[in-house]
Formats: C-alpha cells, sequence, structure tokens
C-alpha cells in the first residue's frame, strides 16, 4: 500500500484528480471506476474544472460505479446515477451511454443483474483505476463487515450504522433503501489501480484497521492488502489514529521524486 498524508480534503482532491488526469493523458479508452458519497464530491468538482479549464476530455472514457440503491429509478433524485448526472457526468463531455452503474431493479432476479455488472466490466476490458471511499465500519464499495473477501457484484443488506451514516442525505419523509447492489470485494481488487480516499476524524480509525489491522471479513477495505497497487490518500484527521506516520510521509516524498523523474506509473 502507498499511503500518503496531505494536509486537508481539498489537497486529497487535488491528488486524485492528477491521478485521473494521468490516466486520461496516458490510455486512449481508459476505464474508470466511481464513487459515489461525501468524499468524491471535491474530485469531481476538480475534473469539471480540469475540463472547464483545460479541455481535458472524457469522451473515450467508460465508467462504472461501485453500487446503486435496490429498487430504485435512475431519475429518482436519490439515485446514485443522479448523484453522479449532477457531480459529474452533466458537467464534462462523457458519452453517458459508456457510464454505467449496476442495475438493482424489481423486474429480474438481482443475482443475474450482479452477474450482467461483471460480464460488462470484464467485457470493458476491466477496470484501471478504481476511486473508493471508506465506510465508518470499514465497508467498501456497500460491502459490509462480514462481506466474503472474494465476494462480487450482488444484492447486500445495509448495516444500522450505515444507514443512520447516511440518513443525512435523505428527508425525513423520505424512502431511503436498506439494500443496494455493490461491486464485490474482489471486483474490486480486479481493477489495476485502486485510490481510496479518507477526510475525517470519523474515518480515523477504520483507515488505522484498514492499513494496520488483520486481513479481515470484520473490516472489509482491509482486503485492500492484498493489492498490488493500492493507493491510499488521507487528510491529517483521517491519519490520525496511525502510528507510523513519518514513515509515510518521508516513503511519499521519495516516491514522489521518481513520479517526477518518471511520471505516475499506469
Ligand atoms: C459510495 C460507496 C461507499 C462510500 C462510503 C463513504 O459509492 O460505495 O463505500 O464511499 O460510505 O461515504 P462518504 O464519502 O459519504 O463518507
Amino acid at each position: 500500500m502507498q499511503v500518503i498524508i496531505l494536509e486537508n480534503p481539498q489537497q486529497v482532491a487535488q491528488h486524485a484528480s492528477e491521478w485521473i488526469v494521468e490516466l486520461l493523458s496516458k490510455k486512449a479508452h481508459p476505464v474508470l471506476g466511481l464513487a459515489t458519497g461525501s468524499t468524491p464530491i471535491s474530485l469531481y468538482q476538480k475534473l469539471v474544472q480540469r475540463h472547464q479549464q483545460d479541455q481535458t476530455d472524457f469522451s473515450h472514457v467508460t465508467s462504472f460505479n461501485l453500487d446503486e440503491y435496490h429498487n430504485i429509478e435512475a431519475d429518482n433524485k436519490q439515485s446514485y446515477r443522479m448523484f453522479m448526472k449532477q457531480n459529474l457526468f452533466d458537467k464534462i463531455n462523457i458519452d453517458q451511454t459508456n457510464t454505467h452503474l449496476p442495475t438493482c431493479n424489481l423486474i429480474q432476479d438481482p443475482r443475474v443483474q450482479g452477474m450482467a455488472y461483471e460480464d460488462k466490466i470484464r467485457n470493458a476490458g476491466g477496470i484501471d483505476l478504481q476511486i473508493l471511499g471508506i465506510g465508518g465500519n470499514g465497508h467498501i464499495g456497500f460491502n459490509e463487515p462480514s462481506s466474503s473477501l472474494s465476494s462480487r457484484t450482488r444484492l447486500k443488506t445495509l448495516t444500522k450504522q450505515t444507514l443512520q451514516d447516511n440518513s443525512r442525505l435523505f428527508d425525513s419523509a423520505e424512502y431511503q433503501p436498506s439494500m443496494a447492489m455493490t461491486m464485490g470485494i474482489a471486483t474490486i481488487l480486479d481493477a489495476k489501480y485502486v485510490l481510496l480516499m479518507a477526510t475525517g476524524k470519523n474515518k480515523a480509525k477504520a483507515v488505522n484497521e484498514m492499513i494496520n489491522g488483520p486481513l479481515s471479513a470484520r473490516c472489509p477495505a482491509s482486503a485492500l492488502q492484498l493489492h498490488q497497487h493500492a493507493v491510499i490518500v488521507l487528510d491529517k484527521d483521517a491519519a490520525s489514529e496511525l502510528s507510523n506516520q513519518e514513515y509515510y510521509i518521508w516513503a511519499n516524498r521519495e516516491h514522489q521524486k521518481i513520479n517526477q523523474d518518471y511520471g505516475f506509473f499506469l
């Protein structure tokens, strides 16, 4: 794991955006894995800025989102499709027919819908760079604690903690789904690169368990210890429970020299 500790959430977003822009410049048909939630919003703002100011081109990008709520129409304001449209897709020149979120409707067996999403990712050549956030309970995507470390896209029931954490986004009268279709942990580990962003003190415990804890379904993000190219980008608050911060800061400085000399390795 490469652990990068930065001053504040804006720097975390800036760093993540540089990875994406680098990928776009290196690959003719990049495949991005995207996340929703509060953390990547500032990353998407940076990408929109890059598009508007530097004409960063998204026209050849294919994207796959981590998850979508169960039984929620794409045009519902709470759907993750709507979140992505409002925060990114409608503001850049991506071809929206190449943007994918898992389907999770009542028409078809959810297990078939999950497998179809896996096929779509495989047929696109796999994900080059997967963006992740982390839940306060260590989830990635909606792989809640106890998720199989070799899980694939499937329907998951959300934990009380996740429902409570996300209730801030729903009006009191609004229906909050308690299930979601999510990429599995094995699906995430298949991505060539993963970049996890975490900001704020409320993530510090989960971040420490992910990096220093045992590899365990108790903290699904700990599965990233198995990934060959996992980049963890943290602000100071999210890093605050890590014991060996000085080492990460020093190692990252050395790493930056390599990036300056040779560019990002993607
Ligand atoms: C979002 C997702 C979740 C979030 C996590 C953190 O697509 O899969 O794993 O990344 O719940 O959410 P925020 O960023 O709102 O704290």
